[in-house]
């Protein structure tokens, strides 16, 4: 009997645990339910056996009395002579009481809820606290398969922009319903400048049917019609609609968003996460966030890197295509989609969840029932493919790794899982890929290219982290493939001694980091060499919930590490300021402390940007300059301005002398009141 309760108790506590687990980081719901399905029996069993009586309470009181003892009849001697009675005696008589309380000691309403042990003698409190694991049950269960029993959204009709180039942009149109054909799409430029641009509408192609075999979708590549930078706005006939911006062509900054040229970038999607049960079954919370942040920040594209569906996580159901192709269209139904898409291109590499967890095995396996929904939901709508090393037209047929150039920057997209030799080979074996050989031959070639003036970046974009800085799972990651890393990085070397810089932007790790790669001292290459990177993730994911980067030696410097945010995306900008071009980094989370989300760095120049505030105190530092806001009585309460390269130790105020600068810096501090919302400056709040 005591064994039941034992198990009850036990399964019941380790099925919350378990659950809330599962809310919180998406794994191992059958531990859930397995746990129930000991809870079940068991908390029946305890409750229709007889309670263990057991002895409650033991009061014994004890009491003394005295009392007069008299004979009751004439004492009468042995010779029949009756004697005349004594006086009264008085005698003590001691009385003990004893009182037994038998219970269930198991019985209290507080430890059934707390220990989810029935009690028979408590119905209420039994019954209520099979109600709540029943419920814990019944949620997972919601979250895992209420989207794909309701929503497998086959008739799903959407539009959404891929690759947009200065020349043309690319569509995937899905129509199932067959009754809607063709669908056409029409064009035309919004912000039309008289006298020479054609504001009207025009027919740009269509789609006459879809089939089972593209998942009911085709790909529609759209004439620009104008050779600068215009906005277009496009309709289909089936009613959908967006716009878009042209991009600046390769070598020119853009006329638009006050010459700044934005890109974001971030991976991994889990949908309905965090478990909300009152959220759509579609639900993408991440997205929302993003959306609001989308219009301050003029962005010409997402370069997503990877996770965009989680096919494995928190259970694989299938390895068919179909499987695949589902999942896909779920994302594109989730009512927090549009909001992001609409008016924003998307591209995107692959990476091991749209396959499997950690894939390195090849084109083996499920990679083709992974990749068919891959290409024709995303890689279809990339970029171009890249180019044959050594000749000036040909694509390198079936790719699936892409280039461009646009404006300031030019693009290499990796695919970091279809040619990787097995993660379990040796760290330093010689032959070990990550990109197989014509990848390889193309990136390298790609660095090696001349850009055309005007293009100062190059932007690398790796599902993975190219720092060996995480050590967990670091086989996954280029820290397992260090010879082709090396490799790679002397090519990078070679390309920033040329004059673009070369920045890796990969996701995967649920974390923030930026990596500088310096070359190393003494060797052919400057410092102004080095290469760097930034892993933004998650979009839509559990944050980690331990900080694991870490750096372990001189090759790949830390400069920057933020591990919380289950909801966070980097925005690039360049710009030309002062003639340089200058890169800023932003980091935009939605669950952070507020003064970890505008992190805003410039790397160009080692030029960083950093601004903080505690108890209305308020900082900015940019490169060597810095202003500080101390309160009284500690500091003046006014701004004050320190060259920190000529006095560390912040004691010459030269905010007389350089009121210019000062002012500069004050802006900056503005700029990040108004986007974080952090308290402004208050005096009365210091110390
Ligand atoms: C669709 O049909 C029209 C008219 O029948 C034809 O002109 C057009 O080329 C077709 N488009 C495609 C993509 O097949
Ligand atoms: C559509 O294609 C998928 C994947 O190729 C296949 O599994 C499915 O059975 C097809 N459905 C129909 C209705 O043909
Ligand atoms: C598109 O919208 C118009 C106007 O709201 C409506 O008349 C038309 O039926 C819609 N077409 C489709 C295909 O939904
Ligand atoms: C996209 O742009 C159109 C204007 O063409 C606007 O009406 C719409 O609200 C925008 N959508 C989003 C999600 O911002
Ligand atoms: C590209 O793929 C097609 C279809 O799978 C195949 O026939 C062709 O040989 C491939 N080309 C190259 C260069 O591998």
């Amino acid at each position: 009997m005591a064994v039941q309760r034992t198990l009850a108790k036990a399964s019941s506590t380790l099925l919350r645990i378990s659950a809330i687990l599962f809310f919180r980081f998406a794994h191992f719901p059958t531990v859930t339910f397995t746990l129930f399905a000991v809870y079940v029996p068991t908390f029946l069993a305890t409750y229709f056996t007889k309670p263990k009586l057991v002895v409650l309470e033991d009061r014994t009181a004890a009491s003394i009395e005295e009392v007069t003892a008299k004979p009751d009849t004439p004492l009468v001697t042995e010779e029949g002579v009756a004697v005349e009675a004594e006086p009264e005696v008085i005698v003590q008589e001691s009385r003990i009481e004893e009182a037994i309380v038998l219970g269930d000691k198991d019985a209290k309403p507080l430890k059934i809820l707390l220990w989810g042990a029935p009690s028979a003698t408590k119905l209420g409190a039994s019954a209520l606290t099979f109600l709540i694991n029943t419920m814990l049950v019944a949620l997972t269960l919601d979250a895992l398969y209420r989207a794909r029993f309701l929503y497998p959204v086959d008739d799903l009709s959407f539009v959404r922009l891929g690759y947009v180039s200065p020349t043309e942009a690319k569509f995937l149109i899905r129509e199932p319903d067959q009754a809607q054909m063709p669908v056409t799409l029409q064009i035309h430029i919004k912000d039309a400048q008289a006298p020479f641009d054609n504001p009207l509408w025009q027919t740009a192609g269509g789609i006459n049917w879809t089939d089972n075999q593209t998942d009911f979708s085709g790909v529609l590549t759209v004439p620009l019609t104008h050779s600068k930078q215009r906005t277009y706005e496009w309709r289909t006939s089936n009613n959908h609609t967006g716009e878009f911006l042209a991009p600046p062509a390769a070598g020119h900054m853009p006329e638009y968003h006050g010459g700044k040229y934005t890109f974001l970038s971030t991976s991994c999607i889990l949908p309905r996460f965090p478990y909300n049960p009152f959220d759509h079954a579609l639900a993408i919370p991440g997205l929302r966030h993003l959306a609001n942040k989308l219009p301050e920040l003029g962005a010409q594209f997402m370069l997503f890197l990877g996770d965009f569906i989680y096919v494995d996580v928190p259970e694989r159901f299938g390895v068919s295509a179909a499987e695949y192709r589902m999942q896909y269209r779920q994302v594109y139904a989730s009512p927090d989609w549009a909001p992001v898409a609409q008016n924003l291109s998307w591209i995107h590499v692959l990476d091991d969840h749209e396959i499997s967890n950690d894939w390195s095995s090849g084109q083996t396996g499920v990679y083709n029932a992974a990749v068919e929904p891959w290409h024709i939901y995303q890689g279809d709508l990339n970029p171009p493919k890249s180019r044959v090393p050594g000749t000036t037209t040909y694509r390198r047929e079936n790719a699936t790794w892409y280039e461009f150039t646009q404006g300031p920057a030019a693009f290499f997209m990796m695919d970091t899982r279809s040619y990787r030799s097995s993660n379990d080979l040796p760290f330093d074996d010689m032959e070990k890929t990550m990109l197989g050989s014509d990848q390889l031959d193309d990136f390298l070639a790609w660095l090696n290219r001349p850009m055309p003036r005007g293009v100062k970046w190059r932007f690398v974009a790796s599902s993975i982290p190219f720092t060996k800085n995480w050590p967990v799972n670091v086989q996954d990651t280029w820290g397992g493939f260090l010879v082709e890393r090396k490799r790679i990085l002397e090519a990078m070397w070679d390309a920033g001694a040329r004059g673009t810089t070369v920045v890796v932007l990969s996701g995967d790790r649920h974390e923030f980091a930026a990596t500088k790669f310096p070359p190393p001292e003494g060797s052919r290459w400057a410092d102004t060499a080095a290469a760097y990177e930034f892993s933004t993730s998650p979009l839509n994911q559990f944050a980690s919930p331990v900080p694991s980067y870490k750096q372990t030696d001189e090759e790949d410097i830390k400069l920057n590490y933020i591990p919380s945010g289950s909801s966070k995306f980097g925005a690039f900008t360049i710009e030309n300021i002062a003639g340089e071009s200058a890169l800023q980094y932003r980091l935009r989370g939605k669950s952070m402390v507020p003064y970890l989300t505008n992190q805003a760095e410039r790397i160009h120049q080692e030029e960083f940007i950093n601004r903080w505030e505690t108890c209305g105190r308020a900082a900015v530092r940019k490169g060597d300059w810095k202003i500080a806001f101390i309160p009284k009585p500690k500091g003046p309460e006014k701004w004050q301005l320190h060259d920190l390269s000529k006095y560390p130790g912040e004691v010459h105020d030269l905010a007389d002398k350089e009121p210019a600068r000062l002012q500069a810096l004050i802006k900056l501090w503005d700029q990040y009141v108004l986007e974080t919302g952090v308290i402004p400056l208050s005096p009365e709040l210091g110390e």
